[in-house]
């Protein structure tokens, strides 16, 4: 199945040959890899003109833009991002370009990757997505996505990493070492507050600082700050009544001046809507624009965008100082020097085994076993003689959809064909789709390959399933939502919280025929469950690209013990949300984060709401015991360190792994704070019976909340409690500590 395409002999070296330089006797500075990339920035600026250095500041193509052909000075090419390297497409165009050599593999979406809370598993995605876009001559990743999970609804939750900001800016900053150390960037997006899809280019989001700095930017910061994320994407929404793309305070104020970031600030796909404000307001990148009157169909526009023609001619006015340019440019050309023009990053490799078998391990790592009453699961294969898979996500591809990240994957393995190739001779697989979504849609001129239209009512079709369920000996129904417009997909949200089709129903009837039933939710989102105490199993699993099937048949059939945990809240119903019960969504011009600070589990905590399913809840084949939680000290100075450590213990017959959570509670504050928050994580592997401890040593940042008012982060003295736990709801032990 896998052959190894022989790399492009694609020689990006070509300016140390190129004409101009070869004729000096030696290399101009900015070639010269001794001195520092500061000193070659300067020399490289001094070689430019006015134009090649405008001709950098924005698009050429869809997805590329001009480098200095005359100093050999490579383009820059970027690609969506971030679950594999989307297909070549047109010059000009988003449709495909039809090559033969561009299929990816596809790596299980953000959401399975931060249910695994590994950051092993964070490094290992990063590496081996950076080795493809390397070879596939990318030098920016469009990726990884971190808006926090505000709203169920968000049609493209599945691109980012849950609701928490501890728990996203842990997972995002080993992604983009990874990413980076093939010498290609990663591009964190979306910068900042694209926390929904509805409205997403017209909506201002007023948010109040403590929530801004709490919740929605730490993840950007650790990227920034700990990942030393060489570009940045800009978000399509407005902030204080500018667009994020072109925004004083997120952009210069933030990015720039209190967090020092270095790197390349790219617009989002249309993100840029004026010139004067895209000059000064910190974007240095522009794509995907549809200027002044241009539409988006309009070919070769390049020299319209905002800072293409109308930025050249201010700069030659002299009603803009050249500084601003080369602001810019001084950015771009740190991207150049760290990826295209380092001569030493690797080739990287494209669509390997080694990447796909990657993936499945992620995904096994994500897939999050949210019930298992009576151990239904995992299926035992010695007593199982015939399985019946209900539901059209068993066979649907999803690899294909869903906006910018959609793939033209290498190849797919279906739930469905996971499972038979599990089970082999050792049990019959009947299938039964039990009910029809709309057909799969292709897109940007990648099909799925498939036809899936049925025009059978949905009685027939539950009744058609019913009949394959009652004769088996295990039932395995696998549904959830897809990536068509208004499920998981860009541009749109979901307009409830239910399942669509009918699956509530058909789940119902299920249960009432087979009691051995495993229901698997193929999502990025959480979705309402009327049926939860009718079926005794429940497993989330994602979407998971590539290895999909094998990944879930092994955590079904017991090779894998699943070990992710879920990194948001399953709320029962939708007012159970803050952005829902309290916030003005989808707002239109205005969007109001009235919830402020208190998103998922801070929100169900402070109101007491029982949640569906917590965040940071998942199980496992397994048991584990926690012990007692001590402290190393009772008191902790203000610039001092406390230690937590606590044994656990697996009490089962089997290895697994846990995810042992720490919650800090700041007893009394002068402030509203959420009752805890998360501050620590460990994931351990455990054989049956064995014993580790763990330990979590944290500092008062831990104890910290932004301080709106002062403008800076304050640990209060006094009473704190140090909470271990399986899950947000399920607290094992905790202690008591002081903060001088
Ligand atoms: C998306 C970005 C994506 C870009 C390029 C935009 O619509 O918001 O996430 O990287 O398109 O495809």
């Amino acid at each position: 199945m896998f052959k190894p395409i022989k790399p492009f002999l694609i020689l990006l070296l070509s300016y140390s040959i190129s004409a101009k330089v070869t004729a000096q006797s030696s290399l101009p500075l900015y070639l010269d890899e001794t001195k520092s990339i500061e000193q070659r920035i300067e020399d490289a600026l001094s070689h430019m003109t006015l134009e090649e250095k405008v001709a950098m500041c924005h698009a050429q193509s869809k997805f590329s833009s001009a480098g200095v052909p005359r100093l050999g000075i490579p383009e820059n090419w970027m690609t969506d991002g971030p679950h594999g390297i989307r297909a070549e497409v047109f010059w000009d165009k988003w449709d495909q370009a039809g090559w033969t050599n561009d299929s990816c593999i596809a790596f299980p979406a953000l959401t399975c990757l931060a249910a695994s809370w590994n950051t092993d598993m964070s490094a290992l995605y990063g590496k081996v997505i950076g080795e493809e876009a390397r070879y596939r001559n990318k030098n920016v990743l469009l990726g990884p996505g971190v808006n926090i999970y505000r709203t169920p609804l968000n049609g493209r939750n599945f691109e980012y990493m849950g609701e928490d900001p501890y728990l996203a800016s842990k997972m995002v900053v080993p992604y983009i070492q990874g990413v980076q150390s093939n010498g290609v960037a990663a591009c964190v997006k979306h910068f900042a507050l694209n926390n929904q899809e509805i409205n997403r280019h017209t909506v201002n989001v007023n948010v109040d600082d403590r929530a801004l700095y709490e919740i929605y930017l730490p993840a950007f910061k650790a990227a920034v700050q700990e990942g030393k994320a060489w570009a940045i994407m800009g978000a399509y929404n407005k902030y204080k009544g500018q667009w994020a793309c072109q925004n004083q305070y997120l952009l210069n104020d933030i990015l720039r001046k209190e967090w020092s970031f270095d790197g390349v600030v790219v617009s989002d796909w249309g993100g840029v809507n004026d010139t004067k404000q895209a000059i000064y307001h910190g974007v240095d990148m522009e794509f995907g624009s549809w200027t002044d009157g241009l539409t988006m169909g309009t070919s070769n526009a390049y020299d319209n965008y905002f800072l293409a023609k109308p930025f050249l001619r201010l700069l030659q006015s002299g009603e803009v100082k050249e500084e601003e340019v080369d602001r810019k440019v001084r950015n771009i050309l740190r991207l150049v020097f760290r990826t295209t023009m380092n001569t030493k990053r690797s080739w990287g490799s494209f669509g390997t085994e080694e990447h796909a078998l990657a993936g499945r391990k992620i995904a096994q790592e994500g897939i999050v076993l949210l019930k298992n009453k009576n151990n239904t699961l995992p299926i035992d294969l010695s007593k199982t003689k015939k399985i019946a898979v209900i539901g059209e996500n068993a066979m649907k591809v999803m690899t294909v959809g869903g906006g910018s990240s959609s793939l033209k994957a290498r190849y797919e393995i279906s739930p469905l064909d996971g499972l038979r190739k599990r089970t082999g001779a050792q049990a019959e697989i009947v299938y039964a789709r039990g009910y029809a979504g709309e057909v799969s849609k292709g897109q940007d001129g990648l099909g799925t390959g498939q036809n899936i239209s049925d025009n059978r009512s949905p009685e027939e079709l539950v009744k058609e399933a019913c009949e394959v369920a009652k004769d088996a000996d295990f039932v395995v129904f696998i549904g959830g939502l897809n990536k068509n417009d208004g499920q998981d997909s860009e541009g749109n949200d979901r307009a409830s919280l239910d399942l669509p089709y009918g699956q509530d129903l058909l789940i119902s009837e299920l249960a009432k025929v087979n009691r051995n039933l495993a229901v698997v939710m193929i999502s990025g989102n959480a979705v309402a469950m009327p049926w939860v105490n009718e079926v005794p199993s429940i497993v989330q699993g994602w979407y998971l690209g590539t290895e999909a099937g094998n990944a879930l048949a092994s955590v079904l059939t017991g090779d894998v013990n699943p070990s992710g945990k879920l990194p948001f809240t399953f709320p029962v119903k939708l007012q159970d949300n803050g952005a829902h019960k309290l916030g003005v969504y989808p707002g239109n011009s205005e969007e109001t984060y009235n919830e402020s600070i208190f998103v998922g589990y801070r929100r169900a905590d402070k109101e007491k709401i029982s949640p569906l399913f917590s965040f940071g809840h998942g199980l496992s084949y397994t048991t584990f015991q926690y012990g007692k939680v001590t402290a190393d000290k009772r008191e902790m100075t203000a610039d001092g360190k406390i230690t937590f450590t606590i044994s656990v213990k697996n009490t089962g017959k089997r290895e697994g792994q846990e995810i042992v959570q720490l919650y800090i509670s700041d007893l009394k504050s002068s402030l509203p704070r959420p009752v805890k928050e998360l501050k620590g994580f460990d994931k351990i592997s455990l054989k049956a019976g064995e014993e580790k401890t763990v330990t979590f040593t944290v500092d008062k940042t831990a104890l910290s909340f932004f301080n709106a008012d002062k403008h800076e982060w304050v640990a209060e003295p006094g009473d704190f409690e140090a909470l271990i736990g399986a899950s947000s709801t399920d607290i094992r032990s905790k202690t008591a500590f002081r903060l001088k």
